[in-house]
């Protein structure tokens, strides 16, 4: 009887201690200076959410992602691969936490994205004996998946990734089996598509590595212009902002601002994250294909970040935000690829099982001195 009393008050003393310890940080967290406000008449604030943020809703992400952020993107929920698993099955589950969630919050909600050549099962592109369809059956799947998709969260969602990377580091059109099978032709139909489907919705180019000239002119030449051309509506271009503490340079970052801007659409920064750990073969791309083997040398922190290099990626941070709020009236968001490290992909591309450092808030939830930094530049710009 005593024993299990005893057994009863540790429990009730953890749970006072676990829920004090959650309302303390809760309350130091709602007490942060917040991005969204510091950058109100700027642009956007955004980050996206994994699937398990979503579900979980863990009081303390939930806190920072309200106080800080006015806009939201789905990092898996509203891929191919989840969405439409098979032909005759879509599962929107995951997707409509999502939407759900931004809705609540008011939040600007971005779906991301409706035409890949990642995360899009091999069915899509292949009859039932495994050959590949014909351009007018691939239209008539792409067709079904977008107006499926956008017509669901019609005036929900409010900006498209209609097409994501479909440029090759040359400027050219990358080899993908919309091109191979479709044609050029395929980019315009899926923008096409996704206006049918919801007029009102904004839809986006989205890419990496766009700011460097040679994809950045591609962007331009293959995409942005024939678009405007043919009239068929593009609002912005999404340069997904996977980054390092050494490239990009910053001088190209602003003059791709500025290129993309004179094309007349909105300039973006969708997936942004600063790499702090050693780029295998000096790879700088995004390229989810890529993978290199574990080494002592290539996970030089795993316990902490050193303090030279926190304070190397809140420079780097304050560096591209000074050039965003230069370019404030063409900027119109900037997303972060995630809330926290420990959540990153960066832990495990183009390595698995690093402990990188690439976010704004650290493993435990706190505020790195990137967080501050970016405070920081928001005010003196004011
Ligand atoms: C690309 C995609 C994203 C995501 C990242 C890695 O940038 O656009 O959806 O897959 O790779 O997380």
């Amino acid at each position: 009887m005593k024993i299990k009393r005893i057994k009863i008050s540790i429990r009730l003393i953890s749970f006072i201690s676990l829920a004090s310890l959650l309302f303390i940080t809760g309350c130091k967290h709602e007490k942060l200076p917040k991005l969204k406000d510091a950058f109100k008449d700027d642009f956007y604030i955004g980050a996206a959410l994994t699937g398990n943020q979503v579900r979980q809703k863990d009081p303390i992400i939930m806190t920072i992602l309200k106080d800080q952020f006015n806009t939201i993107t789905s990092e898996n929920a509203l891929k191919w691969d989840t969405v439409h698993p098979e032909l005759n099955k879509y599962s929107f589950e995951k997707a409509d936490s999502f939407v759900a969630l931004g809705m609540r919050n008011n939040m600007f909600i971005i779906g991301h994205c409706l035409i890949w050549h990642q995360q899009v099962p091999r069915w899509v592109f292949e009859d039932k004996s495994g050959n590949p369809v014909s351009r007018d059956t691939l239209l008539k799947r792409m067709h079904d998946h977008i107006l499926t998709v956008v017509t669901r969260y019609k005036g929900k969602v409010n900006g498209w990734d209609v097409v994501n990377e479909a440029i090759d580091e040359n400027g050219e059109l990358r080899n993908t089996k919309w091109l191979e099978i479709i044609g050029e032709d395929y980019i315009q139909k899926a923008f096409e598509y996704a206006h049918e489907a919801d007029p009102d919705a904004e839809l986006y180019y989205n890419d990496y590595n766009i700011e460097q000239p040679a994809k950045r002119e591609g962007t331009i030449n293959r995409i942005i212009k024939p678009l405007q051309a043919k009239n068929v509506k593009i609002d912005g271009v999404g340069i997904q902002a996977h980054w390092h503490l050494d490239t990009p340079a910053f001088q190209i970052v602003d003059s791709s601002i500025s290129k993309f801007a004179a094309t007349g659409i909105k300039v973006m920064f969708t997936e942004m994250d600063i790499n702090v750990l050693p780029r295998p073969e000096n790879l700088a791309t995004a390229e989810i294909s890529e993978n290199f083997q574990l080494t002592k040398e290539s996970n030089p922190f795993p316990e902490s970040m050193p303090d030279s290099v926190q304070k190397q990626l809140a420079d780097r941070y304050a560096g591209f935000f000074k050039i965003f709020l230069f370019y404030k009236d063409k900027v119109s968001r900037v997303t972060f690829w995630g809330i926290e490290d420990g959540q990153s992909w960066l832990n495990n591309w183009p390595i698995r099982g690093r402990t990188n450092y690439p976010l704004l808030f650290d493993r435990n939830l706190q505020p790195k001195s990137a967080f501050y930094a970016i405070i920081k530049e928001a005010g003196s710009d004011k």
